[in-house]
């Protein structure tokens, strides 16, 4: 769980479960998996959210890469798909909405996923997402749960863009730096996947609301290691040391850092400004992948002739403090 998250409501709500599911509700992991026999399990997840972009085609775009990120992240593929919409059909022209689902269509497209149908309602605030259906082999899973003291750790985008969407809604960001940072957004995490599953890859989490740090504490405490990161390795957008300079940093950023603030520890030679990038909130971030030394080497420049460009090894695995992460 992570700041102000919704699902303490869950929490002693008497569920059903069985045998077959291999991760559910107190898993803490991306998705939902389900086994239907002992070649194919499902994956399932759902994501939707407001606009972080004016463009409503690279919003559709955005929407949907960030839907099908959890199926990735578990080393999976995404089969079919349902839209999510809220509509605000009184103060939205319909031709917005008809980009949006667009842009979704032509995303889902690009990873080969199906769209089977959907549902919306009226409702005061726009909002777009998926349900995803994917598959995975049940012992092919990756999960947050398997990264081994020794492992290198991947990071396959750049961080900050919670704060570019902050600087975008206050009408401080360039054309060039939306162009940019939509593009990241909207890019899949599918090379990534295949090429960690390729590789062998330990464990792995995506990088969205709750930061990076966030996400990498999720993934250090079911691992039950500890993380080492090297902050000048970690990519970043450059225009995030600017914004941040002028104060244009989501609440989501001060949330995060509240509320894993205690678990990090931050040598005395890091920048300022990554310190605060590292708690920054992100929408379709890249993947955080746990593997071999040498495989990390590989799935980097593998990644690069893919075109992932961005990237990185960004620290290591270490078997003590459990929980923790070490920033230098
Ligand atoms: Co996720
Ligand atoms: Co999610
Ligand atoms: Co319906």
């Amino acid at each position: 769980m992570g700041p102000g998250d919704l699902s303490e409501a869950l929490c002693g709500l008497p569920l059903l479960t069985d045998g077959n599911v291999l991760r559910g509700m107190e898993s803490l992991d991306d998705a939902g998996v389900y086994k239907i026999n002992e070649e194919l399990a499902i994956i399932q997840t759902v994501d939707f959210f407001t606009p972080i972009v004016d463009d409503p085609y690279s919003f559709g775009q955005i929407a949907v890469a960030n839907a099908l990120s959890d199926v990735y992240t578990m080393g999976g593929r995404p089969l079919t798909a349902l839209n999510i919409v809220c509509f605000p059909t009184k103060s939205l022209d319909i031709s917005i909405l008809k980009a949006i689902l667009q842009g979704g269509v032509d995303k889902m497209r690009e990873a080969g996923v199906i769209l089977l149908g959907g549902h919306s309602v009226d409702d005061v605030e726009l909002k777009y997402g998926l349900a995803v259906t994917g598959t995975v082999h049940p012992k092919r899973l990756i999960t947050n749960s398997g990264a081994l003291p020794g492992d290198k750790l991947v990071l396959t985008k750049p961080l900050g863009t919670g704060i570019i969407s902050t600087a975008i809604k206050a009408g401080e960001a360039s054309k060039e730096t939306i162009g940019k940072v939509t593009r990241c957004m909207a890019a899949l995490n599918k090379q990534a996947c295949e090429l960690m599953q390729e590789l062998g890859a330990h464990a792995c989490t995506d990088i969205t609301g709750f930061g990076f740090i966030g996400h990498a504490i999720q993934l250090a405490d079911n691992s039950q290691v500890g993380i080492r990161v090297d902050s000048v390795k970690v990519p970043v957008f450059e225009e995030a040391k600017e914004f941040i300079s002028k104060g244009l940093c989501p609440g989501g950023l001060y949330r995060n850092r509240e509320f894993y603030g205690g678990r990090v520890k931050f040598l005395a030679n890091t920048p300022e400004f990554l310190q605060d990038v590292l708690f920054d909130p992100q929408t379709s971030g890249g993947l955080l992948i746990s593997l071999s030394a040498e495989a990390a080497v590989a799935l980097v420049s593998r990644l690069e002739i893919a075109g992932v460009e961005d990237a990185a090894i960004v620290g290591e695995v270490v078997s003590e403090p459990k929980g923790k992460i070490l920033v230098a």
